[in-house]
């Protein structure tokens, strides 16, 4: 993926308006400085959903959904990242320039990639037309006329060139047709087009662009099955999931998703009235996909065929949701009969059917604890100890959440042991001070982060170096980050700020603070935020006096170089000016 720079980043949050973006896809009514609505992302009567023009940030008290305008866009619009960024771009005018260390090169654009495979999938699409075998073959298959169009199905005629003489008319044409692998080269070097005689499965990116091509044999011919478009640069199959496109135009919001295993399946359970199904292409489930498949439903449905193969994807599928299992979003296996798939179920039991074999599918945790403890007696201690063995560094994988805790509850239960879901590598001291569970007084540098998230502008009113740089406190190394971060950026929101870390380990804590109902109120914010410095300030100083002395009774005061007793000397109208001011 290409990188945006930061600066971009900033510079779009600190053009863009939170409360117009969301206000033109959710209805927002003005509450004293924010503004609310009824929660986008969960059921609610009553509004506990909140933007704050100020922060350029949105929280629901509800569900806790919080974020930028560019989250907002990801979550609400279902986009990825970038597309997200690129989205917001638009609406201010801004081009968003891409890293030049990224893939896509400064100067190499995707324009006549894009171009050349939706050029070819309609050139397909015409073929399929004067097609009479494959017309027969999708008659056979029974998928009807409005699905042919609905999926973009074409026909790759026979011949060795027929694309690429239609097609590839010039050198430079014919060098796109080849970067997007629609042509091939054998030893010889002849160039061929890579699909022939092959009922063709356009593949569609999530902003409905052709990005590859799958392709069905027809007959009992020679070669694979199925053939697909290499990588490419449009395409990596680890990240795409077909169908995909088709399922998000047809709902505003998705209600589950189906992973089926193969593209008759998606096309036939669509043709039934199953309009949430997807497949990877042609590889197991991938953590890439699991994010993409969360992200655009909470409820995923794994389905599989019911064989030790098909077993064996399911478990690749649940090794990859396991490290995506938020809170709220759920994961179900579902196995098929010998001999069955989703299309030749569907055409017997319809869409009812196949929705109340859905309905009986294994929850992630079921399959999880079945498929471990498959040749374990649990009966027996050695068993169960085993069962923990083998559980517990998966169930590590597991982010935090409620989800963890019952899964780690389920473990305790079968095997009698009992082993707490220990905390992800939170642990360090670092995060301590930001999280403020371990002590009950908060302390100075989490008074600190807290006033300067609620209000970046904070950090004008101090310059480095910190005196504080030293102190050997928890977060402290976290605080100077983000002052040195705020402090070229006078006008940086809190939204802004949480979206420079956001792929920071720090982030979720961060967004935390953002959004905690301060205690100071709005005019008290600088006094509070000088008090706090003042406070580290001094703690530092009396870190940096116990040093000192620490160091006159081991070496004497004459072993103290000329710098180091002038320190001395000075540290006590130091430290005063800092009490008198705290
Ligand atoms: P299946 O063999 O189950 O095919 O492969 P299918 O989807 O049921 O196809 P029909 O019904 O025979 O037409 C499942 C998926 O595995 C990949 C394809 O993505 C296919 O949809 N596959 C299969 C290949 O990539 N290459 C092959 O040779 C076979
Ligand atoms: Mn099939």
């Amino acid at each position: 993926m290409s990188r945006i720079p930061d600066s971009f980043i900033d510079a779009l949050l600190a053009r863009t308006d939170i409360v117009e973006v969301i206000d033109s896809r959710v209805k927002l009514r003005r509450a004293g400085r924010e503004y609310t609505a009824c929660c986008p992302f969960h059921d609610e009567r009553s509004a506990s959903f909140t933007v704050s023009p100020t922060k350029q940030f949105y929280h629901c008290f509800g569900c806790g959904a919080h974020g930028t305008a560019i989250k907002f866009v990801m979550e609400y619009d279902r986009l990825e990242f970038v597309d997200a960024v690129e989205e917001l771009a638009k609406r201010v005018g801004m081009e968003v320039p891409h890293d030049e260390r990224a893939q896509r090169g400064p100067q190499d654009d995707f324009a006549p990639l894009y171009a050349a495979t939706r050029t070819a999938s309609d050139w397909f699409r015409q073929q399929l037309a004067s097609a009479a075998a494959a017309k027969v073959y999708l008659q056979k298959r029974g998928v009807d006329a409005a699905t042919q169009a609905k999926f973009e199905l074409g026909y790759a005629p026979g011949g060795w060139d027929a694309l690429l003489s239609a097609l590839g008319k010039d050198e430079a044409s014919r060098r796109v047709l080849d970067k997007v692998g629609l042509s091939s080269k054998n030893d010889a070097g002849k160039v061929y087009d890579k699909f022939r005689e092959r009922l063709m499965f356009p593949i569609h990116d999530r902003r409905g662009r052709v990005i590859a091509f799958g392709g069905r044999v027809m007959g009992a011919d020679d070669g694979p099955k199925y053939l697909n478009s290499p990588e490419t640069p449009l395409f990596r199959k680890g990240r795409e999931l077909y169908g995909l496109w088709q399922v998000k135009q047809a709902h505003a919001r998705i209600p589950r998703l189906i992973v089926v295993e193969g593209y008759m399946d998606v096309v036939a359970l669509f043709q039934y009235g199953v309009h949430e199904a997807v497949a990877t292409l042609g590889t197991a489930t991938t953590s890439d996909h699991a994010e993409l498949l969360f992200r655009n439903a909470s409820d995923v449905y794994f389905c599989f065929d019911g064989d030790r193969a098909g077993r064996a994807a399911a478990w690749k599928a649940l090794e990859a949701a396991l490290p995506r299992m938020r809170d709220g979003r759920q994961a179900f296996f579902l196995f098929l009969p010998d001999g069955e798939d989703p299309d030749s179920l569907i055409r017997k039991e319809g869409a009812e059917g196949f929705d109340v074999r859905l309905k009986s599918a294994m929850p992630l945790s079921s399959f999880f604890f079945s498929e471990l403890s498959r040749d374990i007696q649990l009966d027996a201690l050695d068993g169960r100890a085993r069962l923990a063995e083998r559980a517990r560094p998966l169930l590590q994988t597991v982010p935090d959440g409620a989800f963890r805790d019952l899964i780690w509850l389920r473990l305790n239960e079968l095997t009698g042991l009992q082993q707490s879901a220990p905390r992800e590598p939170r642990n360090d001291a670092r995060h301590a001070a930001v999280r403020g569970s371990h002590s009950t007084r908060r302390s100075m540098v989490r008074i600190a982060i807290e006033l300067l998230m609620q209000r970046p502008a904070l950090a004008q009113r101090i310059t480095p170096p910190y005196v504080f740089e030293h102190l050997d406190q928890p977060g402290v190394a976290l605080l100077i980050a983000l002052l040195n971060h705020c402090q070229p950026r006078p006008e940086l929101s809190t939204g802004a700020l949480l979206e420079a870390w956001r792929d920071s380990p720090d982030l979720a804590a961060l967004t935390k603070l953002a959004t905690s109902e301060s205690l100071t109120p709005e005019e008290g914010l600088e006094a509070d935020f000088d008090g706090a410095l003042r406070g580290l300030e001094l703690a530092a100083l009396e870190q940096r006096e116990r040093a000192l002395q620490a160091r006159v009774r081991e070496v004497g005061l004459a072993g103290l170089s000329h710098d180091e007793k002038e320190e001395l000397r000075l540290l006590p109208q130091l430290k005063q000016v800092r009490k008198t001011r705290a």
